[in-house]
């Protein structure tokens, strides 16, 4: 997908009320945005759906909400002072900074891509009889990109598992990346810097305390697992699941809302046994991609991606990618976290956080398996695949976003066909019924066509619309958005109509 593309993503969620840049009179705060009248309801709507799916469904899965703030050792314990960094780089002349890694992995995907523009040529050329599989396999400039890519990859992989940051920046070297302001390869070293956004407790400097805001909820969850599982008589294996703002000073924050430095994260910790980590990291890889099916979205926008680097608390890891407008690019982690950071806040705390098991007697320090979505990927993933441009049969175009209904900000759409004769009245009588249970939106300005694709831009999945036939037999007709059928219903029906479509039951139980 083109940047023209995204352009339109990102201008389409300003325009229709979704998501604004932060500060935004005084010119923005870099990769801050906030979310608006839609854009809230957006939000709130795929919390709800994880939450639904992991704490109201799950009997052994209860759910905190910890402060943003804790004690600092917490984050010495859990590695985050030590360990939690990116390697940087910065460009002499321009003075830009760079993730080491990202310009890479940029480069490697910039050779992919010309692979792909081979293979397009070729398609084009021969059509149907084209043998891709043959043509990937034995055409020499394919062959060439191909080996440049396994080579870069190699020493990539090896040089972030060594943590070896002079190899990063021979790989740059040698790979001949340019800096994109000043066209220039004068690159300094690579160093490491930690994404921990620093602040002070206490009144006074000589008072105050280092506190860092949380860059991953998952730390309230440990902080709080004895409690929990004594306050709630837990029997392991059993789950915490949290949702709430993280936050990280990333170097480059790009790509709209996908990398910011203020997010949200719906994180969950499956305490277990040690030694079934991997039974339970494949259950939770499988129970997660179904979640994600669930909302009926293409399922080759998913795909799994081992971690080449493990982090510094995981024995295995994996990403579930979405297929961005700009690649496939993570956005949930799995992670199976050993006994890590249960061991290191009993260490750092010396406050013993053990399990008994009356079941053998056994005394142990659980494992974790972690599931980990960021709020706002998920919501770019939703807005940017949902968002089409139709031709329709009358040669007009219409935008539509079509978000999965469940998740749609609005549910339905009352509309009056003229401002008159007592429709705004009829409608107002029904909007007050639904409005409750249903995320209702009434509009009564412009034409009723104009009217279906303002609601269309929006993702409102009906609208009911009010005529003078209304005020004769009491139905109205029901526009779905995606087939933009109009059936005619009894107003009684409206109630159960709704009900019937957005049962949550018919998709989150469903991953066809
Ligand atoms: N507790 C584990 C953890 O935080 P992570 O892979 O660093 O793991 C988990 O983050 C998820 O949080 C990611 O898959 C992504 O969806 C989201 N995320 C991470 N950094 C983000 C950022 N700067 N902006 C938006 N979302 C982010």
């Amino acid at each position: 997908m083109s940047d023209e593309i995204f352009k339109k993503i990102v201008s389409h969620a300003k325009e229709y009320g979704f998501v604004f840049q932060s500060s935004e009179i005084y010119d923005g705060l870099s990769a801050v945005y906030d979310y608006a009248q839609n854009g809230v309801l957006l939000k709130n709507n795929i919390k709800d759906y994880w939450w639904k799916s992991m704490v109201q469904l799950n009997d052994n899965i209860v759910g905190i909400d910890s402060a943003i703030f804790s004690h600092p050792t917490t984050w010495k314990a859990s590695g985050h002072v030590d360990a939690f960094n990116d390697p940087m780089i910065d460009n002499k002349d321009s003075k830009k900074r760079y993730r080491a890694d990202n310009l890479i992995e940029d480069y490697i995907q910039k050779v992919e891509g010309k692979i792909n523009k081979e293979k397009k040529k070729q398609h084009k050329r021969f059509g149907e009889n084209f043998d891709e599989k043959t043509f990937l396999l034995t055409n020499p400039k394919v062959l060439k990109y191909q080996k440049e890519i396994d080579l870069v990859n190699k020493r990539f992989s090896e040089a972030l598992n060594k943590d070896n940051l002079e190899e990063l920046k021979n790989i740059i070297e040698d790979c001949g990346i340019v800096c994109s302001i000043s066209g220039t390869k004068n690159w300094t070293d690579v160093k490491q810097f930690n994404l921990m956004f620093k602040t002070q407790l206490g009144s006074t400097e000589s008072n105050s305390t280092d506190l860092f805001l949380r860059p991953e909820t998952a730390q309230g969850i440990f902080l709080n697992y004895l409690n929990v599982q004594k306050t709630g008589r837990m029997k392991i294996p059993f789950g915490i699941a949290q949702i709430g703002k993280a936050f990280r000073n990333e170097i480059v924050a790009r790509q709209f809302i996908f990398r910011m430095r203020e997010f949200e994260q719906m994180e969950m910790q499956f305490f277990i046994k040690p030694g079934t980590q991997m039974k339970w990291y494949e259950y939770w890889k499988k129970i997660r991609l179904n979640w994600h099916l669930s909302l009926g979205l293409d399922k080759s926008n998913y795909r799994f991606h081992d971690h080449e680097k493990l982090a510094h608390y995981a024995d295995a890891a994996c990403d579930i990618e979405f297929n961005f407008p700009f690649g496939f690019k993570e956005l949930e982690g799995i992670h199976s976290r050993t006994d890590f950071d249960l061991g290191n806040h009993e260490k750092f705390s010396t406050k013993q956080i053990k399990y008994f098991d009356p079941s053998d007697n056994s005394k142990f320090t659980p494992y974790v398996l972690e599931t980990s979505i960021g709020v706002d990927r998920m919501f770019l993933a939703i807005f940017s695949s949902s968002l089409k441009y139709e031709k329709l049969d009358d040669g007009t175009e219409r935008t539509v976003l079509k978000i999965p209904y469940i998740l749609s900000p609005h549910k339905v759409a009352i509309l009056p066909l003229v401002k008159k004769d007592g429709l705004p009245e009829y409608c107002r009588k029904i909007k007050d019924k639904l409005k409750l249970k249903f995320s209702t939106v009434y509009d009564e300005k412009d034409a009723i066509g104009r009217r279906y694709r303002r609601q269309d831009a929006i993702g409102t999945p009906f609208c009911v619309t009010i005529d003078h036939q209304t005020i004769d037999d009491d139905t109205v007709t029901i526009r779905d958005r995606d087939s933009m059928k109009q059936d005619r219903i009894h107003v009684k029906e409206i109630h159960s109509f709704l009900d019937s479509s957005l049962d949550i039951n018919n998709w989150l139980l469903n991953s066809d």
